[in-house]
């Protein structure tokens, strides 16, 4: 019986996205509750507590809720296979090709999937010596929730966004702005789920928007032609198997002028009951309990 497991559930960790990692975390904890697994929450930003506690509880599965460097990055998967557990979510080669939002780019567009275009550079001076037309995007290429992403329209901003986005990181993406619509797919399992379309009130899909604005808005199924439609859950699924990934997923697009532009793919998407994953699995008359469970089941499968 699949709910007599022995679970961790990892969340918060010391990434810039700790406080959404709590916020998933919980959620996650509640479901777990519900669903009568036999569980232990534990941060690892306390390494030798952490390893401790995980070893002495020996879970026949570790659930991980943490979001960015540490977490979704292949660090946490690297550190869990070593020590022989299970776990949720994608393996360690994938999660460390996924958090690198340029290597991923380099890697799917040889697979048929339209991106941005976008140069990669490793110092300000680089960044500073390009002559760019505007609009562009600068983004960090090892971040998630928006947390380095600047959108500029003219040198000014640009290279107060590239003094800002080498503070965060030490490669960044100078990308192509496109103008269209915001998507994202979720993967469930090895299975896309329903596209969301998002709209956002004001500016574009920043922190702000996703975590606390009560005026974006989420369209699951979007609308969509249905070729397209599928073309585009085509995509998703492809950069999941491309990369290696397992279990939940999460892949951005921006849509314009018919054509899907792959932003990136989230090996550990946002699982608060806010979150567009749980959205498009309720979609599917998956409920949040039941999508942790799923999520449990790959993993030891
Ligand atoms: N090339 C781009 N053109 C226009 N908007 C972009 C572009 N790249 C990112 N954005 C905006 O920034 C948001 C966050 O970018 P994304 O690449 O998905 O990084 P993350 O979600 O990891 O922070 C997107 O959802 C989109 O609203
Ligand atoms: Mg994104």
């Amino acid at each position: 019986m699949s709910s007599k497991l022995k679970v961790v559930l990892l969340y918060g960790g010391n990434s810039s996205e700790r406080e959404i990692s709590i916020k998933s975390g919980r959620s996650v904890e509640k479901a777990l509750k519900k669903l009568g697994y036999r569980f232990l929450s534990l941060d690892p930003i306390e390494k030798e507590k952490f390893i401790k506690k995980l070893i002495s509880f020996n879970p026949d599965v570790v659930f991980i809720t943490l979001h960015g460097k540490g977490g979704e990055d292949g660090t946490i998967q690297g550190v869990l296979d070593f020590l022989g557990y299970k776990y949720t979510g994608s393996p360690l080669k994938a999660s460390a090709i996924a958090i690198d939002k340029a290597i991923t780019k380099d890697i799917v567009k040889n697979y048929g999937v339209t991106v941005p275009d976008s140069i990669t550079v490793f110092s300000k001076e680089e960044a500073l010596s390009l002559s760019v037309d505007f609009p562009k995007v600068v983004k960090v290429a090892t971040e998630g929730s928006s947390i380095g992403v600047f959108i500029v329209s003219n040198l000014e901003e640009y290279k107060k966004a590239v003094e800002e986005a080498f503070k965060i990181g030490d490669k960044v993406l100078i990308e192509e702005f496109i103008e269209g619509r915001e998507l994202t797919v979720g993967i469930l399992n090895g299975n896309p789920l329903d596209i969301i379309e998002i709209k956002v009130e004001k500016g574009f899909y920043d922190y702000k928007n996703k975590y606390f604005s009560d005026q974006t808005q989420y369209i699951c199924p979007a609308d969509i032609d249905k070729k397209l439609y599928k073309k585009i859950q085509e995509d998703a699924l492809t950069v999941y198997k491309v990369l290696g990934c397992k279990g939940a997923a999460r892949v951005d697009f921006l849509l314009k002028e018919n054509i899907p532009y792959f932003l990136e793919i989230n090996t550990i998407p946002g699982l608060t009951d806010h979150s567009l994953l749980p959205k498009a699995a309720a979609y599917r008359g998956i409920s949040f309990e039941k999508l942790v469970e799923e999520m449990i089941k790959d993993a030891v499968r």
